[in-house]
C-alpha cells in the first residue's frame, strides 16, 4: 500500500493507474477505523476497483461547541489495518495540505441540512459536502463509498453529486452492527460499560418500530412515540431526535405510504450516538 499526505504525488499514482485503465474507488473516512469502515473497503474492493482510503479529520464539519480534539486518532494502527485489507494509496492529508488558507468556498447542501443531524450541528454538512467534493476532485474517482449508518450524510453527497453533475458514482453499504445489535461507531470506545449496554435500546426500538410498519401500522407519529418510550423506558438516554421522515428526501410524513427513514440521535453521557433503519414499501403489507 502507498500512503501519502501530499495532493500532488496522489495525483500522479492515480494518473498512472487510469492510464492502466483502472477504475478509481474512494473510501472517505475520518479514520479510526471499525469493522463499518472495513466492510465499506470490502464493497470497493469487490468492484475490482484500485481503491484509495481518505483519512482526513475535517475540521469544517466540527461545530464551535463540538470537541474537534478529541476525535478518536489512531494512524498506525489504521495504515496496518488498511494495508491487511489490501488497500492501495492511504490518503492522509494535513489540515494545511486540505485547507492552505481559511476556505472561502462552501458547498451549501439546502433544506437537506436543517433536518435530523443538520438541526442539531448547524453547518456540520456544509463542512462534509464541502471536504467531499474537494476529495472528489483531489482523487477523480468513478466510484464512491458511504456508509447507511449515515444515512443523511449519503443522500446529501448523493444529491450533491447530481445537482453538480460529478461523473461518481455513489455506492451505499448497510450499516454494519456489534452481535448484540450495536451499530458502529468511532465513538462507541467513548461509551461507559452501562451506557453500552443502554445503548442496545436503539436498535432494540428500531427493530421494534420496523416490526410495527410491517404489521400495519401507519402513523408516524405514533411510531416515534413508542420509539422515544421505550428509550425512556429501558435506559438514561437523552434524545436528540427520534423521526419518521421519507427515505428519498427527508421530507416530512404522516401517513406511512412510501419507504421511510427511521432515525434517531440520542445522547449517552456525553456521547451521542445515531442509528437509524430504512423500511421498504415493498415490505409494508
Ligand atoms: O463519514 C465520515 O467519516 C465523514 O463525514 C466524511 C465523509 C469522511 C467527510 O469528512
Amino acid at each position: 500500500m502507498k500512503k501519502t499526505s501530499h495532493i500532488p504525488e496522489l495525483h500522479d499514482w492515480i494518473v498512472a493507474e487510469k492510464k492502466l485503465g483502472r477504475r478509481i474507488g474512494l473510501v472517505p473516512t475520518m479514520g479510526y477505523l471499525h469493522r463499518g469502515h472495513l466492510t465499506l473497503i470490502e464493497h470497493a474492493k469487490q468492484t475490482g476497483a484500485f481503491v484509495v482510503v481518505s483519512i482526513f479529520v475535517n475540521p469544517l464539519q466540527f461545530g464551535p461547541t463540538e470537541d474537534l480534539s478529541r476525535y478518536p486518532r489512531d494512524l498506525e494502527r489504521d495504515a496496518r489495518l488498511l494495508e491487511d485489507a489490501g488497500v492501495d494509496i492511504l490518503f492522509h492529508p494535513t489540515v494545511e495540505e486540505m485547507y492552505p488558507r481559511p476556505t472561502v468556498t462552501f458547498v451549501e447542501v439546502g433544506e437537506l441540512d436543517q433536518v435530523l443531524c443538520g438541526a442539531a450541528r448547524p453547518g456540520h454538512f456544509r463542512g462534509v459536502a464541502t471536504v467531499v467534493s474537494k476529495l472528489f476532485h483531489i482523487v477523480e474517482p468513478d466510484m464512491a463509498f458511504f456508509g447507511q449508518k449515515d444515512y443523511q450524510q449519503y443522500l446529501i453527497i448523493k444529491r450533491m453529486v447530481s445537482d453538480l453533475n460529478l461523473r461518481i458514482k455513489i455506492c451505499a453499504v448497510p450499516i454494519v452492527r456489534e452481535e448484540d445489535g450495536l451499530a458502529m461507531s468511532s465513538r462507541n470506545v467513548f461509551l461507559k460499560a452501562e451506557e453500552r449496554q443502554e445503548a442496545l435500546v436503539l436498535s432494540r426500538s428500531l427493530q421494534e418500530a420496523g416490526e410495527n410498519l410491517r404489521s400495519g401500522q401507519r402513523s408516524a407519529r405514533e411510531i416515534e412515540a413508542q420509539i422515544r418510550a421505550r428509550i425512556h423506558r429501558e435506559s438514561h438516554g437523552v434524545i436528540d431526535y427520534v423521526e419518521v421522515r421519507d427515505a428519498e428526501d427527508l421530507s416530512e410524513v404522516t401517513d406511512i405510504k412510501r419507504p421511510v427513514l427511521l432515525a434517531l440521535a440520542v445522547r449517552f453521557g456525553t456521547t451521542r450516538l445515531i442509528d437509524n433503519k430504512v423500511v421498504e414499501v415493498d415490505t409494508i403489507v
